[in-house]
């Protein structure tokens, strides 16, 4: 057995940077939220409480860590609300109390806001700054297009998306910078001068635990393990134990369900489960690589995902959120699993030293009910590269644009030999109570020439492949409608007969 944990002493304080000071906390609450932590025990109010699931973007902070490569910062937002406070170890933590100056003038951001009128009664304000923050770190001149996707988890009630629209674009004006070239958060991408860079890393560096962090506070306890040996030697010693990754899920067990999670294992340190790699004939994902990591690269070769992802939640939602996540938590409604379903994606699963593969399609056997052991987790997801013949497509569904969860999400993969199809994949989320390929309508289109008649066919035997489930989202008879329509409208675009896309990036 690997030299787990549990031989070792527990570290119990967790450290991290807030406004350039090193906090360390001992025996933190393993399910106190980062929300909770600056409104109750810093009495910074700054950063506000909507909805307390991840919704409404008013609790939004911005998190720098470093990088891969430990030579470089990554900044993301993230919603406070539904963070738990240990997630936090060795990153800094910045929020909209850390952009005054020294001499209390106004970030670039807050600047932008304020000139554009960006802000009325206030309560979203904060929110909105600290996904400009992000914005203004990460891309130097972003399209409006960008700009509408870094404010896609924000909410506001009363000015309106356009002032705030205004101010994204001018925070980069030369009228909206203050001076102070030793100010990291001053820097927009690109513009960020040496030293205060470095001094970051330093002290994040400063920080970087290399053991196991195990807290234990009002009879909760969290581990954190640092490679995938120690992750496996502490699941198999309590199975029972949850996994936490991005928490998007977890979290919301805990601030909705008020759930007592008392065994947690967080699995965002576990640096092996963040890589993703590409090889000749597949790409592989680590369980904890979050969805705004694995995203871009799933992209370049499937650019027909591009639409979904951007539809998928919001960016702080999803620089949290990791596509294991998505996929163990297993819920019929899940975005990725129609598409992975139809790429023939296979599993990793992991019990001690022992590794199985498993295809996705034999991964959920019930409701919210897996094919993992007990002692058994998710290491990495496999996505076969696709043969230059065959084409992927996917639709999402939902009464919103942005930041919905879907009614109906469905995903195509057809391989052509001439006409005929030789390869078929057919998968859809929302219509049974696990996403689910679609056999019978796959063997009707087997074989067969990819013609109207063809769909056709396949569209009538769909019924024989589900029935539907019927809740407060869709009835059962909508989602049959739309399950058919999607099948068709598939075979309309890919023929040509119907090329405009409603996204298609006409918002601009
Ligand atoms: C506001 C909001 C919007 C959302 N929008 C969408 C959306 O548009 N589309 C969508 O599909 N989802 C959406 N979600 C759901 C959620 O963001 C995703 O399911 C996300 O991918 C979960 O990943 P996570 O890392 O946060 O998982 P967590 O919450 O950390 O975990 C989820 C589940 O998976 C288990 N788990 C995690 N990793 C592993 C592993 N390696 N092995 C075994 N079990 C594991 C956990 O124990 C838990 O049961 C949304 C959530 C919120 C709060
Ligand atoms: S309080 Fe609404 S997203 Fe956190
Ligand atoms: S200014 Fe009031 S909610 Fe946005």
């Amino acid at each position: 057995m690997h030299p787990s944990s549990s031989d070792k002493p527990a570290a119990e304080k967790i450290s991290f940077l807030l406004d350039g000071e090193i906090i360390e906390i001992n025996d933190v609450d393993p399910t106190r939220t980062v929300l909770q932590y600056l409104r109750e025990d810093l009495r910074r109010t700054g950063t506000k409480e909507g909805c307390a699931e991840g919704d409404c973007g008013a609790c939004t902070v911005v998190v720098a860590e470093l990088d891969h490569d430990g030579e470089s910062v990554r900044v993301r937002a993230v919603n406070s609300c539904i963070q738990f406070l240990a997630t936090l170890d060795g990153k800094e933590l910045i929020t909209v109390e850390s952009l005054r100056g020294k001499d209390g003038s106004l970030h670039p951001v807050q600047k932008a806001m304020v000139d554009c009128h960006g802000s009325q009664c206030g309560f979203c304000t904060p929110g909105f700054v600290m996904s400009l923050l992000a914005l203004y770190k990460n891309n130097a001149s972003p399209t409006r297009l960008d700009v509408d996707d870094a404010l896609a988890g924000n909410l506001c009630r009363c000015t309106g998306y356009r002032p705030i629209v205004d101010a994204a674009l001018a925070m980069y004006d030369e009228s909206s910078q203050r001076d102070a070239s030793d100010d990291w958060l001053l820097g927009a991408k690109g513009t960020n001068t040496e030293k205060p860079l470095q001094e970051k890393i330093s002290k994040l560096k400063s920080i970087r635990r290399t053991n196991n962090l195990a807290i234990k506070q009002a009879g909760r306890r969290l581990s954190s393990p640092r490679s995938v040996a120690e992750l496996a030697d502490l699941i198999q010693a309590k199975p029972d134990s949850t996994l936490l990754a991005g928490g998007t899920d977890v979290g919301l067990w805990v601030t909705k369900r008020h759930r007592e999670l008392d065994e947690i294992i967080y699995l965002g340190n576990v640096a092996e489960l963040r890589n993703i790699s590409v090889s000749a004939t597949h790409i592989e994902i680590g369980a904890a690589a979050t969805l705004s990591d694995v995203m871009p690269v799933l992209v370049e070769h499937f650019p027909a995902l591009q639409e979904l992802f951007v539809r998928f939640a919001s960016p702080p939602i999803r620089n949290a959120g990791t596509l294991g996540g998505n996929i163990a938590n297993a819920s019929p409604i899940g975005d990725s699993m129609p598409a992975l379903l139809a790429l023939d994606t296979v599993l990793v699963l992991r019990e001690g030293q022992q590794q199985r593969e498993l295809p996705l399609d034999e991964y959920y056997v019930g409701y919210q009910a897996t094919a993992l052991q007990p002692g058994e987790f998710l290491e990495k997801i496999r996505v076969p590269l696709p043969a230059s013949s065959s084409g992927l497509q996917t639709y999402k569904v939902s009464k919103r644009f942005d930041q919905d969860i879907s009614a109906i999400c469905a995903a195509f993969c057809i391989g052509l030999d001439g006409d005929e199809i030789v390869t078929a994949r057919v998968a859809y989320g929302g219509l049974a109570a696990i996403p689910k390929r679609a056999k019978q309508c796959e063997q009707m289109l087997l074989g067969k020439a990819f013609e109207r008649a063809t769909i056709d066919a396949a569209i009538n035997v769909l019924d024989a492949d589900f029935q539907p489930i019927d809740d407060m989202r869709a009835s059962a008879e909508y989602r049959m409608q739309v399950c058919r329509n999607l099948l068709l409208r598939f075979y309309l675009e890919s023929t040509g007969a119907e090329t405009e896309r409603v996204y298609g990036y006409n918002r601009a």
